[in-house]
């Protein structure tokens, strides 16, 4: 008989080390994502340093997103899976709260699982997820939103957004007027889908004006027998088409802030800042 190709994230392998459900058959399992924040211990007791300054007391807790998904996926539901980029994006919302914030509505491309999304809706005003409708993804974001309902503040929508298709909906049009933020994570790992995927937030960001687009991806290296050298393709393709596009301004950002999440921080992690150019 016939057996597809399937892949395993490398989050649910660290995950699991010495764990059968690391086997060749694809099933749904639940992973717990701990991460710590700080409180104050006491918000009545107003403590001061002996020039009079502020001391805030802070106890750091340990807290977890809980998430359905699959233990491994064949190339077309690599949404049912959690990428290490959506963590090192769950860190920069966490960190940046000057940016993420109860004052915005943040829309996230290719939210696979829904892990990314639902720290953005621990923090902001409203969360549209966004992702193919193919098979049980958008049904999945739903399922996992509903298992943190204890920790979400915000509005949460979830929305079909397909790279391959030239119009959005009505529904997402009218959201869009409230957007100021986009995020994605690991979204580039496939030539075609790249090309699709900068032309979506070409026309997002370009359709109402000062939006912000944040982008999580992990550079994949592989031994290239032309160049005799190692060489992460993937990424070097997305570079080259937005160092073409003379429509954004791209920034590398500092990866170097706090983890709250517990994950393998690699080196391969990488951030940008999209936004648009003035003519
Ligand atoms: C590697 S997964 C990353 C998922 C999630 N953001 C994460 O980091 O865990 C890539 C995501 O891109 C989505 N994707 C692939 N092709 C797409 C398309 N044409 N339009 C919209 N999303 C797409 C997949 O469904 C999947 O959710």
């Amino acid at each position: 008989m016939e057996r597809s190709i399937t892949l395993q994230s490398e989050v649910f392998q660290e995950m699991n080390e010495s764990n059968e459900s690391s086997n060749s058959t694809i099933h749904n399992v639940r992973s717990s994502f701990k991460f710590s924040h700080s409180t104050n211990t006491n918000p009545q007791e107003i403590l001061v340093d002996e020039d009079g300054d502020l001391l805030l007391q802070r106890k750091s807790n340990i807290k977890e997103v809980v998430i359905e998904h699959f233990n491994r996926s064949p190339l077309d539901l690599v949404g049912m899976q959690v990428w290490r980029s959506a963590l090192l994006m769950s860190d920069f919302i966490m960190y940046r709260r000057d940016i993420f914030n109860y004052n915005q509505v943040v829309l996230e491309l290719g939210s696979g699982v829904g892990m990314t999304g639902i720290v953005l809706a621990m923090h902001c005003k409203e969360t549209i997820f966004t992702d193919v409708n193919n098979k049980d993804i958008l049904s999945n974001i739903k399922k996992n939103i509903n298992l943190n309902k204890d920790l979400i503040i915000g509005h949460t929508t979830v929305l079909p957004l397909d790279f391959k298709e030239e119009l959005f909906s009505e529904l997402l049009r009218e959201k869009l007027k409230d957007v100021k933020i986009i995020i994605a994570a690991d979204v580039v790992y496939d030539n075609e889908i790249t090309k699709q995927f900068i032309n979506t937030v070409r026309k997002l960001m370009t359709i109402t004006p000062d939006k912000t687009t944040y982008i999580g991806l992990e550079k994949r290296y592989i031994f290239s027998t032309t160049e005799l050298d190692i060489c992460a393709p993937c990424y070097d393709f997305f570079i080259e088409l937005l160092n073409k596009a003379s429509w954004c301004k791209l920034e590398l950002l500092d990866c170097n802030f706090t983890q709250y999440f517990h994950y393998n921080r690699v080196k391969e992690l990488v951030l940008l800042k999209l936004t648009v150019q003035k003519p």
